[in-house]
């Protein structure tokens, strides 16, 4: 038993899609979350400086004593997994409880990945599928979408958001896929948009979402769930503004979350010092 927070982190907003799972599966867990919105978006970013960043993140978060650290972001679980490996709580990344679900989802083989930039060059989701079966992988970039959502353009009926998604899904659309991945944590925000140009006939699978699965997963196993009887609480962080973080989040989560949420100053993020 185990009665300290999950730490979740991600460039922004895109991480929630996790958090929001992980309420519904462990509703009596803390959460700790940080967004690094003071530096989004990640996923244009160099490996180098993800390495960098997500070893931050990492920190920041251990030093909320955190008893796991879920990095809900497919940039840094993609470029920068190394840092995970090194944690010294155990840590999970979205490629591969993703490509898991995506394998057993798709009846044809065909399975399309959408992500930032970083992730679909580095290739970790193609690879990751590779491991579980012989799939025919089709892939595209996205970056767009990282902004459109951390501006809160979400509505499904947006229509500038609609007319990015069919220019952005269109390739896709032709290579009769029957499962998308949104590998990016960001996109399940805009999954009614990605799920009407596709005329609802492709599963959709939500990074966010399977990586809290698993996450609950390790957890009972290790038999370090909490013991709490009410509900858990979760705490935000930022990098920069939160109130335009505060905004979109109570958008998604569908609850108050402005007095929970705190802006952590840049300086303490980059001068945090010691191994991880
Ligand atoms: N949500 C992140 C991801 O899953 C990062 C998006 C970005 O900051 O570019 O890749």
């Amino acid at each position: 038993m185990d009665t300290r927070p999950i730490g979740v982190f991600d460039s922004g907003l895109g991480g929630l899609t996790a958090v929001r799972e992980l309420q519904r599966e462990l509703p009596h867990e803390h959460i700790v979350y940080f967004g690094d919105t003071g530096r989004v978006p990640y996923g244009t970013r160099s490996a180098e400086t993800l390495l960098e960043y997500a070893g931050q993140d990492s920190r920041f978060l251990l030093r909320q004593d955190v008893k796991m650290i879920i990095a809900a972001c497919g940039t840094v679980s993609s470029v920068a997994k190394e840092v995970l490996d090194e944690l010294p709580v155990p840590a999970l990344g979205v490629v591969e409880p993703t490509a898991k679900a995506a394998a057993k989802a798709t009846k044809n083989g065909r399975i399309g990945v959408i992500a930032t930039a970083a992730t679909i060059r580095s290739g970790a989701f193609e690879r990751a599928l590779k491991e579980l079966g012989d799939y025919e992988v089709f892939t595209q970039a996205c970056p767009l979408f990282v902004s459109l959502v951390e501006a809160g353009w979400i509505d499904p009926d947006d229509t500038v958001t609609k007319q990015v998604a069919e220019r952005y899904l269109q390739p896709l659309k032709e290579q009769n896929i029957d499962t998308l991945i949104l590998g990016c944590t960001h996109f399940p925000l805009l999954s009614p948009i990605i799920d009407s140009v596709l005329g609802g006939k492709v599963t959709l699978v939500d990074a966010g979402r399977e990586t809290a699965c698993a996450c609950a997963e390790i957890l009972t196993a290790q038999d370090a769930l909490t013991d709490r009887v009410e509900n858990g609480a979760c705490r935000f962080y930022v990098s920069d503004r939160p109130d335009g973080f505060a905004c979109v989040a109570e958008m998604f989560l569908g609850r108050q979350v402005e007095d929970t949420v705190s802006r952590v100053p840049m300086a303490v993020l980059t001068e945090q010092e010691g191994a991880l």
